[in-house]
């Protein structure tokens, strides 16, 4: 599994979503699906994009009890989904539970990551809320050794955080890294934001881009300066 470049489809419905993968030719990109597309959209966007030819990662954080989300995964997988992902606070058993429900009858599965701490979870939110008193950074650290345990593939993280979750869980436990932008881009609401080059010397294995391609003047152009910046 190389690196590459996911883009963020963050659009209201399915229409919007297609009209703009028009835009990519006969370029596939892989694309992230979140809750608010699969929920506007339907099962049936998943599917209708693995018919295109694209790789699809669901971002639908599932957390529950072991066996809901062994069964949840089990459908997930059978669209055909790339990766999905999951939140580490629903413990080492629902990990374990996630993944057998995600194998498939002739064994194949699709890549499992896991949320560890939020990024829009601070460290006086998490203490006060959540009553978790260890300084946030080793929570996340924490969480991504737990997901390791659980046989995962790896993390959601900042790419300011890949470098110790490498270095913690090893270099073949990869990170998925949110917050990208170029060097001359719009930072938007990201606030610790690191560009495509950046993220590739870090050591993140795929970078989630959204807004720099999407609302791009020209999607393709933006997509393929991601590639050429993180993967050539
Ligand atoms: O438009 P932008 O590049 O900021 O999009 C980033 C994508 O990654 C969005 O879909 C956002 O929900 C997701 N994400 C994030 N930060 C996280 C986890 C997910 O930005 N910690």
């Amino acid at each position: 599994m190389g690196k590459d470049v996911i883009i963020a489809c963050d659009f209201a419905g399915a229409e919007q979503t297609y009209a703009f993968l028009e835009k990519f030719g006969d370029k596939r990109p892989f694309v992230k699906i979140g809750m608010e597309l699969f929920y506007a959209a339907g099962p049936s966007i998943v599917t209708k994009l693995k018919e295109r030819g694209h790789k699809v990662f669901l971002d639908l954080k599932l957390h529950d009890i072991p066996n809901t989300v062994r069964k949840s995964m089990a459908v997930l997988s059978g669209l055909g989904a790339d990766m999905v992902n999951l939140h580490a606070a629903g413990t080492i058993d629902m990990m374990k539970a996630a993944l057998e429900g995600l194998t498939r009858p002739d064994g194949t599965r699709p890549l499992l990551i896991a949320v560890t701490q939020l990024t829009s979870t601070s460290q006086e939110r998490m203490e006060n809320d959540l009553l978790i008193k260890e300084p946030i950074d080793q929570v996340v650290l924490h969480y991504a050794n737990n997901a390791k345990i659980a046989g995962l593939d790896g993390v959601v993280c900042s790419p300011l955080e890949a470098g110790k979750v490498h270095e913690r869980c090893g270099s073949e436990f990869f990170t998925v890294t949110p917050g990208v932008r170029f060097a001359d881009g719009d930072v938007g609401d990201q606030v610790r934001v690191t560009t495509p080059e950046k993220a590739k010397e870090i050591g993140s294995d795929y970078i989630v881009v959204g807004r720099p391609i999407t609302a791009a003047e020209d999607p393709l152009a933006a997509y393929e300066r991601c590639m050429k910046e993180f993967v050539d």
